[in-house]
C-alpha cells in the first residue's frame, strides 16, 4: 500500500473526467494507492475539504491559507484556524510558510500568517505542513522559535540538505513529490538520497507538478507511484519496501489509523 500525502483534490479539473472525483480516487485505489490528504489553501477550502472528506473515508484534510495567497486577503486568525481544525478527519494546520520566490514583496503579510499558523498547530497539538521556497533561514529560525509538540512536514522539497537536516532536526518530515523525477532535479535526487527512511513521505502536489513520464498532464494522486518509484531506486530498495515505510511515516506524523 502507498499513500499521497499532499494533494489539493478540489483544485482538480474533472469537466471530461467521467465519474468525477470517485474515478480519480478509483483510478488511484486501483494502483494500491489507498490513503489521501487533500491540503487546503484558504480558509474557505479548509471549510469545504471538510464536506469532501465525509464523503471518502480515505481521504484526509488540513486547514491553512497558502503563502502564495493574495495578501488582499486578510491574515488568517489564529482563532480562526483552531476552530475549523475541529472538525473531523482534520489531521494538519497548512499549507503554510514563506515563499521568496515570487513574491518578496508579501513577505510581511506571509510571515504573519505563518507564525498564526505555528500559534493553531502548537495549540491544537496537530502537525503543520510547510511550503517553503527560498526563505531557508527565517523558515528554520521561525520554526526553532515556535517548538511544535507535533512536528511535521517540509512538502514539495526542492531546497538544500543543510535546510533538510536542520528541519530533521526539529522532528520535521521531507516530503518529495514529482520534481524529484525532473531531469533538471539531480541535486534534489541527492538530498532524496540522504533523508532518513523514517523521516520521509511522498506526495504528488497535484493537480501540479505530474512527475516523468506524465510531464504536461493533469497530475493527479495515482502518479505518486513514480515519484515512489523514483526514490525507491535512489535508495536501492524495492519499491514496496519504500511505499510500506512512507505509509507508516505518514501514519505516525498525522496519527491516523492504518487502513482497515
Ligand atoms: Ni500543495
Amino acid at each position: 500500500m502507498l499513500v499521497d500525502s499532499h494533494c489539493h483534490l478540489d483544485h482538480l479539473t474533472l469537466d471530461d473526467r467521467e465519474g468525477g472525483l470517485s474515478a480519480v480516487i478509483g483510478a488511484a485505489k486501483a494502483k494500491g494507492i489507498n490513503q489521501f490528504l487533500t491540503v487546503a489553501v484558504d480558509l474557505a477550502s479548509s471549510a469545504s475539504l471538510v464536506k469532501l472528506t465525509a464523503q471518502y473515508n480515505c481521504v484526509y484534510s488540513s486547514v491553512g491559507v497558502h503563502p502564495l495567497q493574495k495578501i488582499t486577503q486578510p491574515v488568517p486568525s489564529v482563532e480562526a484556524l483552531v476552530s475549523l481544525a475541529e472538525a473531523d478527519r482534520v489531521v494538519a494546520i497548512g499549507e503554510t510558510g514563506l515563499d521568496n520566490f515570487y513574491s518578496a514583496e508579501t513577505l510581511q503579510w506571509q510571515r504573519e500568517s505563518f507564525v498564526n499558523h505555528l500559534l493553531a498547530a502548537q495549540q491544537t497539538a496537530k502537525p503543520i505542513i510547510i511550503h517553503t521556497r527560498d526563505a531557508r533561514d527565517e523558515t528554520i529560525d521561525l520554526l526553532r522559535q515556535y517548538p511544535l509538540p507535533a512536528g511535521g512536514v517540509m512538502h514539495c522539497f526542492t531546497e538544500t540538505w543543510e535546510m533538510a537536516q536542520a528541519a530533521i532536526e526539529l522532528g520535521f518530515y521531507i516530503s518529495f513529490s514529482g520534481i524529484v523525477t525532473f531531469k533538471s532535479a539531480a541535486e534534489l535526487r541527492e538530498v532524496a538520497k540522504q533523508v532518513p527512511l523514517d523521516r520521509i513521505l511522498v506526495e504528488t502536489d497535484s493537480p501540479w507538478l505530474a512527475p516523468v513520464p506524465h510531464r504536461g498532464k493533469q497530475n493527479e494522486p495515482q502518479y505518486v507511484r513514480e515519484v515512489a518509484q523514483c526514490i525507491a531506486e535512489l535508495r536501492g530498495i524495492s519499491f514496496e519496501a519504500l511505499a510500506e515505510i512512507t505509509t507508516q511515516n505518514f501514519h505516525r506524523l498525522f496519527n491516523i489509523p492504518e487502513l482497515q
